[in-house]
């Protein structure tokens, strides 16, 4: 069930048996010389609809803004602050929050929505902590779909350390699966010979950028200059993005029904 396709009476008769909602949020950002600027609200949006439909819930209509500052030096790529990405999911908690919806289930592409989001659930949870909102207060998850552990341990056994940080041959795999014209001049056989492996990332790099926490945008693109963050985009085929988005999807029905089951 897409809330945009829905009417105002659809939706008042879903919240008489469900408070849950699933948003979908991405990034819209360089994703190396092969992948889509769209990949990660791509690879969010499947799971999401996956999960919608198995899950007969409500998904939200895809946040595809995410905070990308530091890929603002390749063209395309669309940041917006750290403080408009919480204004954003505040505001669209409290909107719905006021209509009934209690569980808010985000289903995340890109790190760097990540230490923003949480930080914003948190300034939700405050307005029932000081008492400025009366009643229940929300539920608020976040999942990024590569951590379902299915999901996780496929793409661990088909790149290991060549999944790497950014454009990684997962997502781009799944958008392959999900979007195949969009890939249509580019053939399985001359992206493995055209794009070389990136070069590796080390354990110090790992520690302290984890989660897209990195430096401003000149600095990271003469760091990775082709857009790539240790991630060999070349491998990603789309029959192994399906298996990826089967398994997220899995994952994700399994995590939403455990959400709306706690407490
Ligand atoms: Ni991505």
């Amino acid at each position: 069930m897409l809330l945009a396709r829905s009417t105002w009476t659809d939706v008042e008769r879903y919240l008489a048996h469900s408070t849950g909602i699933v948003i979908p949020m991405g990034s819209t950002e360089q994703h190396g010389p092969i992948g889509l600027i769209g990949t990660d609200a791509a690879t969010a949006e499947a799971v999401a609809h996956g999960l919608g439909e198995r899950a007969q819930v409500l998904v939200a209509p895809t946040l595809a803004l995410g905070v990308a500052q530091f890929n603002l030096a390749f063209p395309g790529t669309i940041s917006v602050r750290a403080t408009t990405l919480m204004a954003t999911v505040e505001d669209l908690v409290l909107s719905l929050t006021a209509q009934g919806f209690r569980h808010f289930y985000f289903v995340n592409g890109h790190g760097g929505n990540v230490a923003p989001v949480r930080a914003a659930f948190q300034d939700i949870y405050a307005r029932w902590s000081l008492g400025e909102r009366s009643g229940a207060s929300p539920r608020c998850r976040l999942r990024s779909w590569w951590e379902y552990p299915a999901a996780d341990a496929l793409r661990r056994t088909l790149y290991g350390a060549a999944e790497g940080m950014h454009a990684t041959p997962s997502e781009v795999a799944i958008t392959r699966h999900c979007d195949p014209q969009a890939f249509a001049a580019q053939t399985e056989a001359s992206d493995g010979a055209t794009l070389l492996p990136p070069q590796p990332l080390s354990s110090a790099f790992l520690r302290d950028h984890g989660g897209d926490n990195h430096w401003d945008a000149r600095s990271h693109r003469e760091a990775f200059p082709d857009g790539r963050v240790g991630s060999d985009s070349g491998l990603a085929r789309a029959t192994d993005g399906a298996a990826l988005l089967e398994l997220a999807i899995s994952g994700a029905v399994e995590d939403y029904r455990a959400f709306l089951a706690e407490e």
